[in-house]
């Protein structure tokens, strides 16, 4: 079998910028997790700029490009304010994610194929201004096909369902979920998709997903930030890379 190529691992600081709107002030500072993150080893760093700014403002974004050496991954919703912000900034890559503003985290994947022609639209002037076009879907073989149709050229599965049901010990549905993510990827990488993952991964959960052998890139957050309390954010991110790592070898 041919060996599988280097799993990234982007990190994901809205939270860090949740905890700062908390109080109102200039701390903790999203610039500085992002430069730890880098320390620590992080390929990329992710930011979700929500249309409500509920976390990372657009001034995050210009401080976070400006400050780190790695590739920043731009999660948006696909209105046309995203897409102006977007070319403007020219961010490495660009994530499309459904948001509706009464959810607490992203919870579902895009529908593609619903939103066929407009995607196409929407895609192409990001692509055209240098941004690696990823879309967020559930790991749906309708889907991908969707995302390859419409000029993505990445797809990142959402993995959220897999890890509710690692989280809940329902081994079957896991399974099942797994089975799914497995073909999903498989499916794209034909396509000539490349395949990311991300959403609710953990230390414990994370083997499995790793061990997908098309996916190159895992969007981490969350269970991060949650994790630095304790351990500190690059000791956090520095175990994230160890487990990937045994799950791939
Ligand atoms: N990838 C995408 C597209 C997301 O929307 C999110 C959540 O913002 C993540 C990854 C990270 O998920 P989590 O914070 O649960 O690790």
């Amino acid at each position: 079998m041919a060996e599988a190529a280097h799993l990234r691992l982007g990190v994901n600081i809205d939270h860090v910028a949740t905890l700062r709107n908390a109080r109102g002030g200039a701390g903790p500072d999203p610039v500085r997790a992002a430069l730890l993150s880098q320390n620590a080893g992080a390929d990329g760093i992710t930011l979700h700029l929500r249309e409500d700014r509920r976390h990372i403002r657009d001034s995050d974004v210009d401080a976070v490009m400006a400050a780190v050496k790695i590739p920043v991954n731009l999660e948006m919703a696909a209105t046309a304010e995203m897409q102006r912000i977007a070319l403007a900034h020219r961010p490495h890559a660009v994530c499309l994610v459904p948001e509706r503003r009464e959810e607490r985290t992203t919870e579902g994947g895009l529908n593609v194929t619903d939103d066929n022609s407009r995607l196409r639209d929407y895609i192409a002037p990001l692509r055209a201004a240098g941004s690696r076009v990823s879309l967020f879907i559930a790991p749906d073989e309708t889907q991908v096909e969707a995302a390859a149709r419409v000029g993505a050229q990445v797809i990142e599965l959402h993995v959220g369902a897999y890890a509710e049901y690692c989280a809940e010990g329902n081994d079957a549905a896991r399974d099942a979920e797994l089975r799914r993510l497995f073909a999903a990827a498989a499916l794209g990488k034909e396509l000539g998709l490349e395949i990311h993952a991300g959403h609710g991964l953990d230390f414990v959960n994370v083997g499995p997903i790793a061990a997908i052998p098309e996916v190159v890139e895992l969007n981490i957050g969350h269970f991060l930030i949650g994790e630095a309390v304790f351990v500190g954010l690059e000791a956090a991110i520095r175990e994230m890379r160890r487990q990937m790592n045994l799950a791939r070898m």
